[in-house]
């Protein structure tokens, strides 16, 4: 849309006049195209993208090499019947099975929430439950099943969920729910709760390593291990989801790896394609054997397809070969830095959390009442956007005062010290005000 800027009332007026409205209110700035880190006006304004577009881009936007590579493709071989394999398709589950072993099939999606939908019906169908564990403010996504293990948004209004929907609370390290009271009592009183509400039908857990939606809750160390054990306990299958955290965007390739624990069900998708539309399952061969003999069917217009496909690839290999989760680790330490200083600086910052270049910084009313002020964090995110940084609490439903950052892999020390500034200086003009 040449010619368009926020300030152009026309295209407002366009706009209001024909978007459907999904997630509240639309951003007041109209992008015209995106580079590397920063995302710009037609007029030439540019923001700084701390958020990765909605969490995906790692590599920033229009990586050089994969913009070559999906105009080379699209030439090539793009979009194939469901049942037919291609080159790479096969190339980018192997180069998936490469780092994790010991899940070494795969089928190749679109979206995070379609993705999870398949995972849960391989979960029910190899276990023969169909009750579903999740947590209390997870993040699914938006298709029946995923939705039925969301439970931070979007419940209300639609009728009923799955039958046997279940929800635990994840552990909260600045907002313990009973003060004095160990994650691991508190899974074990989950736990006893889910056993007397199942019907003895428990099929899956499913759960964010770092719940990020929820508000950056990473879950303590020894957590994932005892949770797969609860699993293994009730023989129902751990689905893990790393839409946010896959790729190296927590120090490691996949988060599951600072646990030491492999999930049954591993889901890619936000970063698999760095921003472009993939997802994928990964599972062991005896759950793919059991889910086959079971004549499991998932069969969509895009599974398989070779155009997203040979982008997965060409990610992989670039996270890889330019040590992606090793600079996340770096420059998270950086952005940490930056942010607690933001926090020596500003009352109203209660706590910074979360695990490399996924953090979260919550706004508080005060830090004895650890009230979280929501309408502050609101602010200074409509003040940073006004002066260049696109740094976002969450949008569909209520982010209890926790601003995300997770800026691309690929971001310049500049690039994360600009956002530290840029972000002080919005606290500052908001708290004067
Ligand atoms: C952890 C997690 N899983 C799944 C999803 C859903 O993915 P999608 O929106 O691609 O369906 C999201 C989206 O924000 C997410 O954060």
């Amino acid at each position: 849309m040449d010619g368009t800027s926020a300030s152009d009332a026309a295209f407002w007026t366009r706009a209001r006049r024909h978007m459907l409205r999904y997630g509240g209110e639309f951003v007041p700035f109209v992008a015209a195209r995106a580079e590397g880190s920063f995302v710009y006006d037609a007029a030439g304004r540019r923001v700084l993208d701390f958020t990765s577009g909605q969490m995906s881009a790692i590599l920033g936007h229009s990586h050089p090499e994969i913009v070559a590579l999906v105009r080379d493709q699209i030439g090539r071989l793009d979009h194939l019947f469901s049942s037919m394999l291609s080159e790479p398709v096969v190339a980018l589950a192997e180069s998936l099975a490469r780092h994790v072993p010991t899940l070494p099939k795969t089928m190749l999606l679109t979206t995070g929430g379609e993705a999870n939908e398949a995972a849960i019906k391989i979960a029910k169908l190899v276990t023969g439950g169909w009750e579903v564990v999740g947590f209390a403010q997870s993040w699914h996504g938006m298709t029946g099943g995923a939705a039925a293990a969301t439970y931070k948004a979007g419940r209300r209004g639609y009728g009923p969920q799955a039958i046997g929907s279940f929800a635990i609370p994840a552990p909260h390290s600045y907002r313990p729910r009973f003060g004095g009271i160990d994650w691991q009592a508190e899974l074990d009183d989950a736990f006893e709760l889910v056993d007397r509400q199942s019907t003895g039908n428990l099929a899956a857990f499913i759960a964010e390593p770092v719940l990020s939606s929820g508000g950056i809750l990473e879950l303590p160390r020894g957590y994932l291990a005892a949770l797969k054990r609860k699993c293994e306990e009730r023989g129902m299958l751990l689905i893990l989801d790393e839409a946010q955290t896959g790729l190296g965007r927590t120090g490691t390739m996949f988060a599951f790896q600072h646990d030491g624990v492999t999930p049954d069900l591993l889901v890619l998708s936000k970063t698999l394609g760095a921003g472009l539309p993939l997802a994928c399952v990964m599972t062991s061969e005896a759950i793919e054997q059991k889910a086959y003999e079971r004549g499991f069917l998932f069969y969509t217009t895009h599974v398989n397809d070779p155009l997203p496909a040979a982008v997965g690839v060409k990610v992989i290999e670039i996270v890889e070969r330019d040590r992606l989760a090793a600079r996340a680790a770096a420059l998270g330490a950086r952005l940490r830095q930056g942010l607690e200083g933001l926090m020596a600086r500003h009352d109203c910052i209660g706590d910074i959390r979360g695990r490399g270049l996924l953090l979260g910084m919550e706004f508080v009313a005060d830090r004895r009442s650890k009230r979280p002020d929501e309408k502050l964090s609101d602010r200074v995110t409509d003040r940073a956007l006004e002066l260049g940084l696109s740094a976002n609490i969450v949008r569909a439903g209520s982010s209890g005062g926790v601003m995300r950052i997770a800026p691309a892999l690929t971001a310049s020390e500049g690039e994360i010290d600009l956002g530290i500034e840029i972000l002080d200086r919005a606290i500052a003009d908001v708290a004067r005000r």
